[in-house]
């Protein structure tokens, strides 16, 4: 799927797709401060566009840049308008929404903070994250050797660029050794999270997340929290290792990206019966529904639009 779009919002205008261009000097691109989003847009049941949780994803934006000591240059508001007028003016009624804010050129080093914060959001039609069949059958995922970031080295509860290249050494890692997804394991070998995804691990009904201490505070891990809830189901948040995982009858990943997505095998120990669990398949079902503006409870977190 291209991620070519029309037209790029940055700062205040909508520029054509091959001018949205930015300096070589960028401090962000040296150094890697700059924090961003990942927002998803989907199709309604009569044609219009709804961006599910915008508001609590905008807070996200706001709130990285404040721990970052980025002062955003625009306002809640401008952004929040600024994500659906690149939406509308790319004539896209379901996407992708990338945020992205970025320091400018003119100082370098470590200490530069005069640089300009430049914002620029792109959007762009994007299917299943981890893969159609992963989203049906479930994902083959294995432990990393990189360790997520430790408590005190970043600011886990930001959306900091940098904070990626831990992330994209851990995927690339599972893909060499053929997954479509890696696990990662904290400073303390508890588990923590996938490399763009929060996960569930669920035996005889017990559900178990990890604790928002290390990890990023997933907008769809609260949402499936919730629907497990209303479901009727337990959710604990407590730590726990690798072997919890193995003896799991049902573990599965969420994020605005992956969704809800099953995990089949980790670390070549099957997960429950191979397929995915009934829980996980309800999470998910209800998700997709949900997003799609078919679930009541969940409509007041859709911004809907037309194009
Ligand atoms: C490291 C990491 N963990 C978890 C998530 C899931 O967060 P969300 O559900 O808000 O997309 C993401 C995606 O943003 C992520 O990058």
């Amino acid at each position: 799927m291209s991620i070519r779009s029309d037209v790029i919002w940055m700062d205040g205008k909508m520029v054509p797709y091959d001018q949205a261009n930015v300096h070589v000097l960028s401090h962000t691109l040296h150094y890697g401060l700059g924090v961003f989003e990942g927002i998803r847009s989907y199709a309604q049941a009569d044609g219009s566009g709804g961006i599910f949780k915008l508001d609590q994803h905008i807070s996200r934006l706001f709130d990285s840049a404040k721990m970052c000591r980025i002062a955003m240059p625009y306002t809640f508001e401008q952004i929040r308008e600024a994500c659906l007028q690149t939406l509308k003016a790319n004539k896209l009624n379901a996407g992708y929404i990338r945020p992205l804010v970025y320091l400018g050129h003119g100082q370098m080093g470590l200490g530069a903070q005069k640089n300009q914060v430049h914002v620029a959001i792109a959007v762009w039609p994007w299917g299943a994250y981890l893969g159609e069949e992963g989203m049906n059958k479930g994902i083959r995922a294995g432990t990393s050797s990189f360790t997520r970031h430790a408590v005190n080295s970043n600011l886990q509860r930001a959306k900091v660029v940098g904070h990626y290249v831990n992330s994209i050494l851990a995927r690339y890692e599972a893909i060499d050794h053929g997954y479509e997804e890696a696990i990662m394991l904290d400073q303390n070998g508890y588990v923590a999270e996938g490399t763009g995804e929060n996960l569930f691990a669920i035996r005889y009904g017990k559900i178990k997340t990890p604790p928002i201490t290390n990890i990023l505070g997933g907008i769809t891990r609260e949402t499936a929290i919730e629907i497990m809830r209303r479901h009727g189901h337990e959710v604990i948040e407590t730590t726990f290792g690798r072997d919890a995982l193995y003896v799991a009858d049902e573990v599965f990943m969420t994020g605005t990206a992956a969704e809800v997505t099953p995990i089949r095998e980790i670390d070549h120990r099957t997960v429950g019966n191979g397929s995915p669990g009934a829980i996980c398949k309800q999470v998910q079902k209800t998700y997709l529904e949900g997003v799609a503006g078919k679930v009541d409870w969940m409509l007041p977190s859709i911004t809907t639009y037309t194009v």
